[in-house]
């Protein structure tokens, strides 16, 4: 599976199928084009394009319904739960954070924030979304046992480095990608010194990567 990092917390995952996490780059131009999209949450940093990829939508309801409004094929489903779309697995997982749909007027309240854990081909890639710490991480670990870790770093909205750190440790992949940081003066992080604290005290790996870049798993 190639796992590519398109920049804030946009990651395509690319294998038999590919799918699209949280479709929003700066620039606005996504270059994949994903058999399935997933949200994470509402904030406008995640929805991105996804009315204008026109793709089947994992996503919880109330954000579902929305899309579907817009003539999206959307898939709801809510935290715990489980859907298989196309051969690949999504399971919406607790995020501790804020969801508004900016939408017309002063839009819509975007349910529960939320992460996944999203298998395909026999790899399992853990998307934290936008979230603080918490410790029911280290059942993610125990129930999914994920390869990767797709973790935000940026602080201030999310988790930063110190905690990202700790929640490396609780769910226990062996490979962590930072995301979530360097968009904006407000969340600028050193993906490195994170890269840097986690190998000097865990046996987890960090793999920092430039937007655009990928990397390969399994
Ligand atoms: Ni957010
Ligand atoms: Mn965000």
């Amino acid at each position: 599976m190639k796992l590519t990092w398109l920049g804030h917390a946009c990651v395509a995952l690319e294998g038999t199928k590919s799918i699209l996490i949280d479709p929003f780059v700066p620039s606005g131009e996504i270059e994949i084009d994903p058999d399935i999209v997933a949200i994470t949450h509402a904030h406008g940093d995640h929805m991105g394009e996804v009315i204008a990829l026109k793709k089947t939508t994992v996503a919880n309801n109330e954000i579902a319904k929305y899309l579907a409004g817009k003539g999206i094929d959307a898939v709801d489903m809510n935290p715990g739960g489980t859907v298989e779309v196309e051969g690949v697995r999504f399971t919406m997982t607790q995020a501790i954070h804020s969801s508004w749909l900016e939408a017309e007027g002063p839009g819509y309240y975007g349910g529960l924030a939320a992460g996944f854990v999203i298998t395909l081909d026999g790899i399992s890639v853990y998307h934290a979304g936008d979230t603080a710490l918490f410790s029911d991480m280290k059942l993610i670990g125990e129930l999914y046992h994920p390869d990767v870790a797709v973790l935000p770093i940026g602080g201030r909205f999310t988790m930063g480095p110190e905690e990202a750190m700790m929640a490396a440790q609780f769910v226990g992949a062996p490979l962590v990608v930072p995301v979530h940081y360097g968009t904006w003066p407000k969340i600028e992080q050193d993906p490195v010194a994170f890269k840097a604290a986690v190998e000097r005290t865990t046996d987890i790996r960090v793999t920092v990567i430039k937007p655009g870049e990928c990397i390969h798993i399994g």
